[in-house]
């Protein structure tokens, strides 16, 4: 799993995690946003909420994660969840199916670094590929066809950080024996080479104590 505030870098990485380990990415955001272009029912409830920078109900959530979460090729490759669960009842709605994660990566960034981000991501419609005008600059001749999300407003993105933090402690307590921080104040590439050191750690070590006696050596 992976989880921090909004616009911390969890997509950006995400990318390179699911190459590199073959997992299916599983982003409630992008699951939640398919709904609303599609225009269904659970899509016209979604979007009020994500226009307020507010969660979307459990309703609409929940089954739609587990449903993604029980497709065929999520069980033979495993997967990588991302922006779910964000509150304690989205976590225990998972746990009553068994489901826990081996690691959870929380990105940590500071508000000022994040509403940066935020304001200044854009996103390609044909590729999925997410870019920032400073610090991840889109090739040229993708220009035109940028779009920003609605909720990349600096006023929005605040509405979502307040959410975060009001509800980021109740989801940690879920994970305490998979935890791991990361430093996301770093460039791109170094965030992606911290995440990629814990997650080899964990592949080479034999049992969970193993991996967490590895982590705690090497900080
Ligand atoms: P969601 O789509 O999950 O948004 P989010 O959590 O706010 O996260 P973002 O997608 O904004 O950011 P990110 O961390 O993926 O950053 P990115 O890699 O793009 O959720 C949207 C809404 O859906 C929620 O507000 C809510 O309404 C609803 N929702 C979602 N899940 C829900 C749930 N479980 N329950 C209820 N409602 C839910 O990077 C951001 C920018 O920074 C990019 O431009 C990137 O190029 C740049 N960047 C990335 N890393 C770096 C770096 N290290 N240095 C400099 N720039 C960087």
């Amino acid at each position: 799993m992976i989880s921090g505030p909004p616009a911390a870098g969890k997509g950006t990485q995400c990318e390179k995690i699911v190459k590199k380990f073959g997992l299916i990415h599983i982003s409630a955001g992008d699951l939640l946003r398919a709904e609303v272009n599609a225009g269904t029912e659970s899509g016209k409830l979604a979007a009020e909420y994500m226009n307020k920078g507010q969660l979307v109900p459990n309703q609409v959530v929940v089954d739609m994660v587990k449903h993604r979460l029980a497709q065929p090729d999520v069980q033979e490759q495993g997967w990588l969840l991302d922006g779910y669960p964000r509150s304690a009842d989205q976590a225990a709605a998972i746990l009553e199916e068994g489901i826990h994660p081996d690691v959870f990566l929380l990105i940590q960034v500071p508000d000022d670094s994040l509403i940066e981000r935020v304001v200044g991501r854009r996103m390609d419609p044909q590729t999925g590929q997410i870019y920032h005008l400073t610090f991840k600059p889109p090739p040229r001749d993708t220009l035109d066809r940028l779009i920003q999300r609605s909720d990349d407003t600096e006023e929005k993105a605040r509405a979502r950080l307040e959410v975060h933090a009001g509800n980021v402690a109740s989801v940690l307590d879920y994970y305490q024996d998979c935890l791991v921080e990361i430093d996301g104040s770093q460039d791109i590439k170094a965030v992606g080479s911290a995440i990629e050191d814990v997650l080899d750690t964990f592949q080479q070590s034999n049992s969970l104590e193993e991996f967490q006696h590895e982590l705690a050596a090497n900080t």
